[in-house]
């Protein structure tokens, strides 16, 4: 049996169209406009490009976007300063700095210097706080994109054995946090494998639900899962060049090969990938909205 391919291109359009009306509401009905902005320190190849996508993206749904490119020499003092001035600025929800940052800047006192309540990424120690004990918090990215994928894709969660390939801070330890708690689209087993696991097929061959984040490409092969398995490959790997320039991707999961035993697969690119940008979205219409609470 094939797998149904999970496409998340499609679940973010969806998503998105509903932030697009929100955006609408909100600014028809409360004069409240989502402002979102993105800094980026130096001019890493991919990161360039993440940053313009998120602005893209922010354009489209109608949020005041703030693109603010920084000189990769730019002290961590000055960057802490200019962090502070978008804590300040009530027309800014969300502040996102584009990671990794270069290596005279400590990226944990440029994470600790986001307002949380401001922090759309979920990167502040208050919200992975917040996070691990089931307390509303900004959901980092990805892991929040991923969750979201299940849902809509009517993958039930609850009591599913869940093994997630990967300990990162950015979607690893997260997704596992999430998919742990005592709530709806989670409620879930959950093991987590790394790079000291002893026997790694051992683990990813119980899978209901594989999640994949090792950054290597091609890491989980088709005999190390079991039949009817779903699997969530975040890997992004770039693996050459076309003809036109552009990069090739490749996920952490033989794609050609698993997809023949998995119920459901997402394909890299247009799995997770567009899911992560719409979830930024999603936290910044939601940071604006929490403005009016008060
Ligand atoms: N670099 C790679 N992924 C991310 C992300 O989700 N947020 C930020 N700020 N930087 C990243």
């Amino acid at each position: 049996m094939a797998a149904k391919i999970i496409s998340g291109t499609q679940v973010a359009k969806e998503i998105r169209e509903e932030l697009k009306k929100e955006v609408e509401e909100l600014k028809g009905k409360h004069n409240l406009v989502p402002g979102l902005v993105t800094i980026l320190v130096g001019e890493n190849p991919a990161s360039v490009s993440y940053v313009t996508a998120k602005q893209k993206t922010a354009h489209e749904l109608g949020f005041y976007s703030v693109q603010d490119n920084q000189p990769e020499d730019i002290s961590e003092e000055t960057l802490l300063a200019l962090i502070d001035k978008y804590n300040k600025d009530d027309s800014i929800h969300g502040i996102l700095v584009q990671l990794p940052l270069p290596k005279h800047i400590d990226e944990t006192k440029v994470i600790y210097a986001i307002d949380p309540d401001k922090d759309v990424d979920g990167f502040h120690p208050v919200n992975v706080g917040r996070l691990m004990i089931g307390a509303k918090c900004f959901l980092p990215c990805t892991p929040h994109g991923i969750q979201q994928l299940l849902i809509r894709s009517g993958i039930e969660t609850e009591g599913a054995e869940v093994v997630i390939v990967g300990r990162s801070n950015i979607v690893g330890k997260p997704i596992a946090n999430m998919l742990m708690q005592k709530k709806p689209g989670a409620n879930a087993t959950v093991t987590v494998c790394h790079t000291r696991t002893k026997d790694m097929a051992f683990h990813t061959k119980r899978a209901d639900i594989l999640i994949v984040a090792a950054g290597a490409p091609k890491a989980v092969t088709a005999d190390m899962v079991k039949e009817g398995v779903v699997v969530i490959d975040v890997g992004v790997n770039r693996i050459g060049k076309s003809a036109s320039g552009k990069a090739i991707l490749c996920g952490d999961v033989d794609f050609d090969a698993v997809k023949e035993k998995a119920s459901a697969i997402t394909p890299v690119p247009g799995g997770v990938g567009p899911m992560t940008i719409t979830m930024l979205m999603l936290n910044t219409v939601q940071a604006a909205k929490n403005t009016l609470e008060g």
